[in-house]
């Protein structure tokens, strides 16, 4: 089989510790004032890796994502054993992508050479914001410098690069978006992930939001900064090719995309999710959560899994929908119909075309538009119905 046809295959390992919590976020990611015992838990990794390759063998491995938390805070040898562990029990595609998420500070772009050398061939570093007032108001440790300074580091270690931005935050205007995002366009290369500010349950940003002190742009100008968004980018060559994700012809990251079109992948760390087809079956698998109570869960019986669920017909072919129709390739309706043992109700794809909020090509594939993505849960509702 030539590579183009082998299915996709990916590793996410979550590192689920970070030096402090960012107001808006609701990621599984823990603030430790003791040291964390890293070689206990590259152990651990290594264990919950063997138990999961034994439930999924004879797989070649096309991608891993070492995401968290900050995973900038591991050791360049705890990445290099964990690598080593999946290339032991797996065996790994020529080419493959080794992403790292990485906070850009400066401590951490000091070991971006030892990354490299451990075997991580891409960087994704979560810069946010490029002024430093945002960076305050974000709660981050960096200034706008020390990012675009972790930025060129990361240029200089790694193939490929990419970095996050959160817009639509307090009082950005679309002149001021539009200006942060060409400065970060001319620093990205070839990989943006553009992430509209959400405000999530049971964060500070939640109450602050519900007190009226912290005002966010309304439904109606975040769709003009996501409009600038798309406008932006697609004139500097790096169009969307998923709802927050932008990148030049080729330089998609093909972890996420396993992702969104419903591929294989192993979940390894606390809080990890999977998707495995184990005897015909499609397995949704969850870790424990809490990093301590996972450790003990991997020593005590060499995987940390508490979810373990069996999907039917309908719940794969809804998620297939969900997570294809994210991507600007969006999905083949025949894929859904296998999956799901029925078609697409022709009548709501009507309505939608006409509402111009999907497409559909000459080949049958069916596509969300720009003005439909800012929707898109409607949408994907409307269409599983
Ligand atoms: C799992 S986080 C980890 C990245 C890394 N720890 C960091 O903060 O630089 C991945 C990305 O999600 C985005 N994110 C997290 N919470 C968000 C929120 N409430 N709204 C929008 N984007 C968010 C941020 O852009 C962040 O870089
Ligand atoms: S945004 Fe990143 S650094 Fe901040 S708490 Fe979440 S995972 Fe940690």
């Amino acid at each position: 089989m030539s590579s183009a046809q082998r299915p996709a295959f990916g590793v996410y390992v979550h590192w689920p510790f970070c030096l402090s919590k960012c107001p808006y976020c609701d990621f599984n990611s823990h603030v430790r004032h003791a040291a964390v015992d890293e070689d206990r838990f590259a152990r651990a990794f290594a264990r919950e890796i063997e138990t999961t390759a034994a439930r999924a063998p004879g797989r070649e491995v096309t991608s891993i994502f070492l995401g968290g938390g900050t995973p900038s805070l591991m050791r360049p040898e705890t990445v290099g054993a964990v690598l080593d562990a999946i290339g032991k029990h797996w065996s790994v595609a020529p080419g493959i992508e080794v992403t790292l998420e990485a906070n850009p500070t400066s401590v951490e772009a000091t070991r971006f050479a030892g990354y490299r050398a451990a075997g991580v061939n891409r960087v994704s570093l979560g810069v946010q914001a490029l002024n430093d007032a945002s960076l305050k108001e974000l709660g981050r440790l960096h200034s706008a410098r020390e990012a675009l300074d972790a930025v060129a580091i990361a240029r200089k270690s790694f193939e490929r690069y990419s970095f996050d931005l959160i817009y639509a935050r307090p009082e950005q205007t679309p002149a001021m978006w539009a200006d942060e995002l060409a400065l970060a366009i001319k620093e990205a290369a070839e990989h943006l992930s553009l992430y509209q500010l959400t405000i999530e349950e049971d964060t500070p940003f939640f109450g602050l939001h519900a007190a009226g002190k912290l005002r966010t742009p309304d439904e109606a100008a975040a769709r003009v900064l996501y409009d600038v968004t798309q406008e932006v980018c697609a004139r500097h060559g790096l169009p969307a090719y998923e709802i927050s994700n932008h990148a030049r012809k080729g330089a998609e990251c093909r972890h996420n995309l396993v992702y969104w079109r419903g591929e294989e992948y192993a979940g390894i760390g606390p809080g990890a999710h999977g998707r495995l087809d184990i005897d015909d079956r499609r397995h949704a698998l969850a870790t424990e959560k809490r990093p301590e109570a996972w450790l003990m869960r991997v020593e005590a019986n060499g995987h940390g899994v508490v979810t373990d669920d069996v999907l039917n017909r309908e719940e794969r072919a809804d998620e297939f929908l969900l997570m294809g129709l994210r991507l600007t390739e969006g999905i083949d309706p025949r894929r859904y119909a296998a999956l799901s043992g029925r078609t697409l109700d022709e009548r709501r794809i009507a309505v939608l075309r006409e509402e111009g909020a999907i497409t559909v090509d000459a080949n049958g594939r069916l596509r969300v538009t720009q003005a439909g993505f800012p929707v898109l849960d409607a949408v994907v509702a409307d269409l599983a119905a």
